[in-house]
């Protein structure tokens, strides 16, 4: 079995790290705060909230994923269903249902979890006000609603008026926790700390960084160990380098080492090239139809960015040496390049989201 785990949440043995962090958390949660976690992509943000959940028994987690939600039916539908896998019990199910009789939402079951998933119609005229019957459903005693993504929110036409409600209601649930967890800094920090917003100042800021190196370099060695290959120092710094310290990108390396390894081998530069390569080939088609996917513009800025070193910045000069002319220019294709994922911001510079097309795109000579 693979000892590495992508893609996931991870929780129990498979968590690493982080002790500070899970603790001040539950300090957060125990005295009932609002609190709002950011952090990159893939960092362990949802993560860190599972083995919140998995270590106090104590407390009701009701957690809701609003990625991508664009309508207040589909919000509905969200927390409907993060209320429903929590409640489980019939009275609880009967109770929802009653709450939100006037969406008449549709019971299905999940083929896969098996667990009954309400949804709404689209064509249901859903107001401000249902959303307020939903939370306040979950405003109990021992309760942490985390509203995951919830940066997406403001997908939402009209988003400003469901915060301004929502932020009412909260306000009087003193006995329950709220955690808002979003992975685009600039988006989700806006929510927080713009005076227009509605949840200007209304929650505790934290910000999830990196695992520490020394507990996460023994963490990969061993259970490199485990499937007995040998992990060198060299081997395991490159790993982490290579996935700069992002716990996602690290993990799916080392699937990637894993699966051109066996046992008795070492894990040395060589492996995690090899690994690399792995992942480069399992991923080309996915990696060729991102390319296909940028306009001429942004295929020009791309590939003067990669002729340079990370993190990139933006000057007349690069424009011009990009061959795009103008400074509004280059930076439009930037922004298109950050909406495809391509690039990510940090600040005032660019980084590339994703280490490995970063790397396909250097082996491969396309640019
Ligand atoms: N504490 C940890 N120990 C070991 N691996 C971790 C840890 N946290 C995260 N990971 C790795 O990172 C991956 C992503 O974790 P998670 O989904 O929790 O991150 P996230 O920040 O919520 O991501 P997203 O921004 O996509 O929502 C996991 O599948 C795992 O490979
Ligand atoms: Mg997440």
């Amino acid at each position: 079995m693979i000892p590495f785990k992508y893609g996931v949440f991870v929780t129990g043995t498979d968590f690493c790290g982080r002790e500070q962090e899970l603790n001040l958390l539950k300090e957060y949660i125990s005295s009932s705060m609002r609190v709002y976690i950011v952090g990159e992509r893939r960092t362990g943000k949802s993560s860190l909230l599972m083995e919140a959940a998995r270590t106090m028994p104590g407390y009701r987690f009701i957690y809701v994923d609003l990625r991508s939600v664009v309508t207040r039916g589909q919000l509905c539908e969200r927390i409907a269903n993060g209320l429903n896998r929590q409640g489980k019990t019939r009275q609880a199910f009967s109770r929802l249902m009653k709450a939100i009789a006037n969406l008449r939402p549709e019971v299905s079951v999940d083929s896969i979890t098996g667990d009954l998933k309400l949804s709404v119609s689209p064509q249901i005229q859903v107001s401000d006000v249902d959303i307020d019957k939903l939370l306040e459903m979950a405003g109990e005693r021992k309760t942490v609603v985390v509203l995951d993504e919830f940066q997406d929110i403001q997908r939402i036409n009209g988003y400003e008026t469901i915060l301004g409600s929502m932020r009412t209601i909260i306000q009087n649930q003193t006995d329950t926790t709220y955690i808002f967890c979003g992975s685009i800094l600039n988006r989700m920090t806006d929510l927080f700390t713009d005076r227009r917003s509605a949840f200007y100042n209304s929650a505790q800021r934290m910000v999830l960084e990196e695992i520490d190196e020394t507990e996460f370099s023994d963490f990969l060695a061993d259970r490199f160990e485990s499937g007995g290959r040998h992990a060198t120092a060299r081997g395991i710094k490159s790993i982490l380098e290579f996935g700069r310290g992002n716990p996602g990108d690290i993990q799916r390396l080392c699937i990637g080492v894993w699966n051109q390894t066996s046992p008795g081998d070492s894990i040395d530069e060589t492996a995690v090239l090899n690994g690399l390569a792995n992942i480069c080939a399992l991923e080309s088609d996915s990696f060729r139809e991102r390319l296909d996917n940028l306009s001429r513009n942004q295929i020009l800025c791309l590939s003067a960015l990669l002729k340079q070193e990370e993190p990139f910045t933006l000057s007349n000069q690069f424009a011009r040496v990009a061959g795009l002319g103008s400074y509004s220019v280059a930076k439009s294709a930037i922004k298109g390049l950050a909406e495809k994922d391509v690039l990510l911001r940090k600040g005032r510079s660019w980084v590339m989201s994703n280490p490995f097309f970063a790397y396909w795109l250097h082996l491969s000579d396309l640019l």
